[in-house]
């Protein structure tokens, strides 16, 4: 069962309607989705009477969270959204240790959404819809982002396929000054030269297992080896 706690000290960053939103999305007949309120101000106890389906089920209260979540997990829920008030009380720690994600989500100003713009190269096109996006935009929108929020563990999946050169240099120069300060960088993809160049350590994931882990080029050859004699799934 997925538990995922919204919490946040700030008010008003978003937290009941990302909750709300993301439950109504998983709620079916087939996923059942408990919607936890455990915000005093009843954000979401309001919201979901108004929507008049009953739907997606939701529990109201600040005490008991642990039972509410072990109950839900006895009826066969499999995604449990809690929505918790904007302090850290006894409500938030608590839905906090039962959580398998935790969201903080967070209200960008226009200085945060100017850096991006500038980060992302995108120019003027940054005003476009992002349905209007190229794949190779969404990936530098992706990244701009990713880098706003100074990750100390950056995870790139297969980004590099969808950038243009230009793009790609800079994300392997701000993933080499991350690795030189401490950080991680976890990247995934089939661009073996790139990889090499960015890694010092593989893994070859084969239908879900670990097939190889270790140095690149050790791995490298494993998985060529595989995909040689046609062992590799
Ligand atoms: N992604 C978003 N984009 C634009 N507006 C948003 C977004 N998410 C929330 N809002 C708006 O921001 C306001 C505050 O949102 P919300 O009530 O979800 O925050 P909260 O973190 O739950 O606040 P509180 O801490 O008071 O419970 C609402 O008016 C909501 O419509
Ligand atoms: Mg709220």
């Amino acid at each position: 069962m997925n538990v995922l706690v919204f919490a946040s000290r700030k008010g008003g960053s978003g937290k009941s309607t990302l909750a709300a939103h993301l439950a109504a999305y998983i709620h079916k007949p087939t996923r059942p989705c408990l919607l936890v309120d455990a915000d005093p101000q009843g954000s979401l106890t309001l919201w979901q009477a108004l929507r008049r389906t009953g739907e997606p089920p939701l529990k109201a209260g600040t005490r008991g969270i642990a039972e509410i979540v072990k109950q839900a997990k006895q009826d066969g829920t499999e995604w449990v959204l809690i929505d918790t008030p904007p302090n850290m009380s006894a409500a938030v720690t608590d839905a906090i240790r039962c959580a398998t994600l935790v969201v903080v989500p967070t209200r960008p100003s226009v200085f945060d959404i100017d850096a991006v713009k500038e980060r992302s190269g995108l120019g003027d096109a940054f005003e476009y819809p992002v349905s209007a996006y190229s794949q190779g935009m969404c990936a530098r929108l992706g990244f701009a982002v990713a880098e706003e929020l100074e990750p100390r563990v950056l995870l790139l999946d297969e980004v590099h396929e969808a950038l243009d050169h230009e793009f790609r240099a800079i994300v392997q120069e701000r993933a080499r000054t991350l690795i030189g300060t401490g950080g991680v960088v976890v990247a995934t993809g089939h661009d073996h030269p790139l990889l090499e160049q960015l890694c010092d350590r593989a893994i070859y994931l084969d239908n879900g297992t670990v097939a190889a882990d270790g140095p690149f080029r050790d791995v490298q050859r494993a998985y060529l080896e595989d995909v040689r004699t046609g062992t590799h799934h």
